[in-house]
């Protein structure tokens, strides 16, 4: 029996469509052929399929050439992933993933006409960061079969992956989707159908205070970034971790959460990130974000600075524990998805309710009175629980 026989017999998952060869997409088509599924992949730019295909290819020879993965091997799953020209060509997918640009309208669309090309028992699915899957599989005909799947990126390197049923949603499809992602060697959690879901609403802050250090120019980007690794060992900066997302993709899930919950201060995005969205200097991808990524470039060297690294890492940590104790407090998820979600999703150095204790909630409590107090915003209020995880 080979390997794609035994996923459809444990998950009734054998053969994978997915929507958008870009960063995400290309890298969700590796897991799933990885595991043993026969993957189509379908781009409208037919340029960003072939490109993602010899990005792969090339990442496979590397791998090979550490010896981390055998030829052979490598050359089944290269085999797996077959690029396609129309949506026509997904009648026998039994799972839909989109990782489309990150807009709803153009989801939408893309969703009511896959409805006429594929089975009836199709799951349909979006890696959306932000975008509610009730409002996505509102217009379908079948809205049941519609779910979240939400990866995070490198899909292949990182653990995590969100599964988030809407409102229409059949019951069941969540637990059948989280023995899928069981197969496919991830960590599944079942988030709720909120803007940003568990992931992309704590993690918020890391990059909205990060961005308006910088914009009210008490730091450059550079020091933001030293600071966070060095103060909070984490493995990458906000500007750096903002060029590797792509800064068009984590604008729009901000300014998706932002509308979301009603134009709550909290979430507010930056101007300094909608100018190089405009500009088109997405990071990474693009050759040049926050830094440049040309051949020969260099990074600026921070300037070091004690005091200013220990008010940056405190008033970005104390942000993003304030999000997970309000996680926390409104039932999000519970302690432990609260604390996997965010080390398996977005690499953190440690849970962050964990680490609210280990610093003292009272320190953190005090630092977002100081900023509410400097700047008289709402966008500083604590969670109600904050207060009650204080120790005497
Ligand atoms: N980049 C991340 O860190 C990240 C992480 C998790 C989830 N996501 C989500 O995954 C999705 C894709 O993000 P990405 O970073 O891969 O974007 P990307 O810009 O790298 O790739 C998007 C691809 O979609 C293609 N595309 C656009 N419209 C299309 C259409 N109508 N039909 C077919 N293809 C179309 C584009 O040509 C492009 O190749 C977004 O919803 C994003 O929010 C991104």
């Amino acid at each position: 029996m080979d390997k794609s026989e035994v996923i459809n017999l444990r998950s009734g998952v054998s053969t994978v469509g997915i929507i958008g060869a870009g960063t995400m997409g290309i890298g969700i088509a590796q897991v799933a052929a990885t595991a043993g599924c026969e993957v189509f992949l379908f781009d409208t730019d037919q340029e960003q399929t072939e490109k993602s295909i010899r990005g792969l290819r090339a990442t496979f020879e590397k791998l090979v050439s550490k010896s981390k993965i055998t030829e052979s091997e490598a050359d089944e799953i290269m085999e797996r992933i077959r690029p396609v020209v129309s949506l026509k060509d997904f009648s026998d997918a039994d799972l839909i993933i989109e990782a489309i640009v990150e807009n709803r309208d153009v989801k939408k669309k893309i969703f009511s006409e896959l409805e006429d090309y594929v089975s009836e028992k199709c799951i349909i699915s979006s890696n959306t960061s932000s975008i509610s899957i009730t409002s996505l599989s509102a217009d379908l005909k079948n809205p049941e079969r519609f779910i979240g799947i939400h990866f995070f990126n490198p899909a292949p390197l990182m653990p995590l992956v969100e599964i988030i049923p809407g409102l229409l949603t059949r019951g069941g499809l969540a637990e059948e989707i989280y023995a899928l992602m069981k197969d496919w060697k991830k960590v599944p959690v079942i988030a709720k159908d909120i803007p940003g879901f568990i992931v992309n609403r704590i993690a918020r802050p890391f990059y909205g205070e990060a961005l308006r250090i910088v914009e009210e120019n008490i730091a450059k980007s550079e020091q933001v970034d030293d600071a966070m690794k060095t103060l909070g060992n984490f493995r990458m900066g906000p500007f750096e971790l903002m060029d590797l997302i792509g800064i068009d993709v984590n604008f729009s899930v901000t300014k998706t959460v932002y509308a979301d919950y009603f134009f709550d201060p909290k979430y507010k995005p930056s101007l300094l990130q909608q100018r190089m969205s405009e500009a088109k200097l997405h990071g990474r991808k693009t050759g040049r974000g926050f830094y440049s990524y040309a051949e020969n470039a260099e990074k600026p060297t921070p300037e070091k600075d004690e005091k200013l690294y220990e008010q940056i890492f405190m008033r970005i940590i104390s942000m993003l524990i304030n999000e997970a104790v309000e996680a926390k407090r409104l039932g999000l998820a519970n302690d432990a998805d609260i604390e996997l979600a965010i080390q398996k999703g977005v690499n953190y150095p440690k849970g962050l309710l964990a680490w609210g204790e280990q610093i003292g909630f009272d320190k953190i409590s005090e630092t977002l009175q100081q900023l509410y107090d400097e700047y008289q915003e709402e966008r500083y209020r604590q969670s109600p629980l904050m207060r009650k995880l204080i120790k005497n």
